[in-house]
């Protein structure tokens, strides 16, 4: 048997007042059946780009979880996005870029929650707007924790101001030259320049 092994089984017969407070707090949790927190969390979405509003939630949920990785879901056979995984991967990159290594951005293709595992996320974390995006949300939910039972979801509220954007939207009302500032990033902006025949306002 290998010695580590041998040390684990010796420490855990040793009478719990000799074990260190981890030890005992982790054997406390353990008997209750109770996981031990999360310490990475996974932000999934299109981002086709990212806007204030999931920037808003990415600061949220730094607050919370000590390490973030935003993940760019795409779908090689029928992505209809207007930029590339990589495109929105830099964009998100550069919206964070003082954050350091807390935050890890990514893309991934096939199931959310074989990618969680892969990364070892055990948190994937979602925005909420309104209620017309609760049905959506929950039936995705209830379809990952089919899937993967310790993967749990949690969802963050962006900030009112951003109720009503969207991806969607925002390059909608971009491509016929609407005001999209305060909505998205200024390199977003930059980005939509382009692609559009009409400027968007700076
Ligand atoms: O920003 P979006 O488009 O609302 O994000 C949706 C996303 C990417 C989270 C969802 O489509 C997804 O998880 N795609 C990966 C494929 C998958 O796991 N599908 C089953 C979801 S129950």
């Amino acid at each position: 048997m290998p010695a580590t092994r041998s040390r684990t089984k010796a420490a855990a017969r040793r009478p719990s007042s000799r074990r260190s407070p981890s030890a005992r707090a982790s054997s406390r949790t353990k008997a209750r059946g109770v996981a031990e927190p999360a310490q990475m969390a996974v932000y999934p979405g299109s981002f086709d780009p990212i806007t204030n509003g999931h920037v808003d939630i990415i600061r949220r949920s730094l607050r919370v979880f000590p390490r973030l990785t935003v993940a760019v879901a795409y779908n090689p056979n029928k992505d209809q996005a207007m930029f590339t995984p990589a495109e929105r991967v830099d964009m998100i990159r550069e919206a964070f870029a003082d954050v350091g290594d807390r935050i890890v951005v990514d893309s991934f293709t096939g199931l959310l929650v074989d990618y969680a595992d892969r990364i070892g996320a055990r948190v994937i974390v979602r925005g909420l707007r309104a209620v017309s995006d609760f049905e959506y949300e929950f039936q995705m939910t209830m379809m990952n924790r089919h899937l993967k039972p310790n993967i749990e979801t949690v969802f963050m509220m962006a900030d009112e101001s951003y109720f009503y954007t969207s991806s969607r939207l925002v390059k909608e009302v971009a491509s016929f030259g609407g005001d999209v500032r305060n909505l998205v990033p200024d390199f977003v902006l930059d980005r939509f320049a382009p692609r559009f025949a009409r400027k968007p306002r700076r």
